[in-house]
């Protein structure tokens, strides 16, 4: 029997992250964060002096990386990098080494290694369209680049750190257009997804919208 997969894919702070963690934890499921892997390479990158533009040096560097998700912590060849990796440059470093289809290919293997019994719910842009094509459940979760900007300015603002709004709009269109317009796994809505906009949900409305959606695919097996 086939692992289930269920693939979530939307832009940079659609809350998809903490959604699909919670659909994982209520379904007893594995988590791919793939997201947290491209910013672990921009993270390495900047480490040992790879510019985010050298696709095949990047790629080189990624295979040998020692990466671990344990306990919510990311650890990098044995160190946590939780935080570090949340930084708005190293958000933006994520999205500039993600157009590299030789850093692409190079997490492909470590991607598919998280489909694991029972089953997997995978995050990212290129779930359903390339790492898990055959996924069982897909959804494209999405909200206003407005409403995006806001959540990531209110827990800027939680933790204390300091932020403009007007930047963070800025910073997120202009990841929006890259992830959406790169030749290489762009982001995009497959046919079969499910489209999820959050502008007016709360995080417990759309993780059971995508748990019915989950539910109904699974009969139709
Ligand atoms: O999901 P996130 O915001 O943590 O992702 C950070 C960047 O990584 C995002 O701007 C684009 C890239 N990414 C990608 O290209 N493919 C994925 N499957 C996940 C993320």
């Amino acid at each position: 029997m086939t692992i289930p997969v269920i693939a979530i894919d939307g832009p940079s702070a659609s809350g998809k992250g903490t959604v699909a963690q919670r659909v994982a934890d209520k379904l007893g499921f594995h988590y791919l964060d793939s997201g947290a892997l491209y910013r672990i390479v921009a993270y390495a990158g900047k480490q040992y002096n790879i510019a985010w533009n050298q696709g095949e040096t990047l790629a080189e560097m990624a295979a040998k990386l020692e990466i671990r998700f344990e306990d919510g912590q990311i650890y990098l060849n044995g160190n946590i990098i939780t935080e570090e990796v949340r930084s708005e440059e190293i958000s933006r470093g994520a999205s500039e080494v993600a157009v590299h289809p030789a850093v692409r290919t190079a997490l492909l293997a470590l991607q598919h290694s998280f489909r694991q019994a029972p089953g997997l719910v995978a995050d990212g842009r290129d779930m359903a369209t390339v790492v898990f094509p055959d996924a069982i459940a897909k959804v494209y979760l999405t909200a206003s680049a407005e409403v995006r900007a806001e959540r990531r300015y209110k827990q800027l603002k939680e933790k204390e750190i300091h932020a403009n709004l007007q930047d963070i709009l800025q910073d997120l269109r202009n990841r929006d257009t890259r992830d959406q317009q790169r030749a290489t796994a762009p982001l995009q809505k497959t046919d079969d997804a499910m489209l999820l906009v959050t502008d007016q949900l709360s995080i417990d409305q759309a993780v059971e919208k995508v748990l019915q959606h989950y539910r109904q695919a699974s009969q139709h097996l």
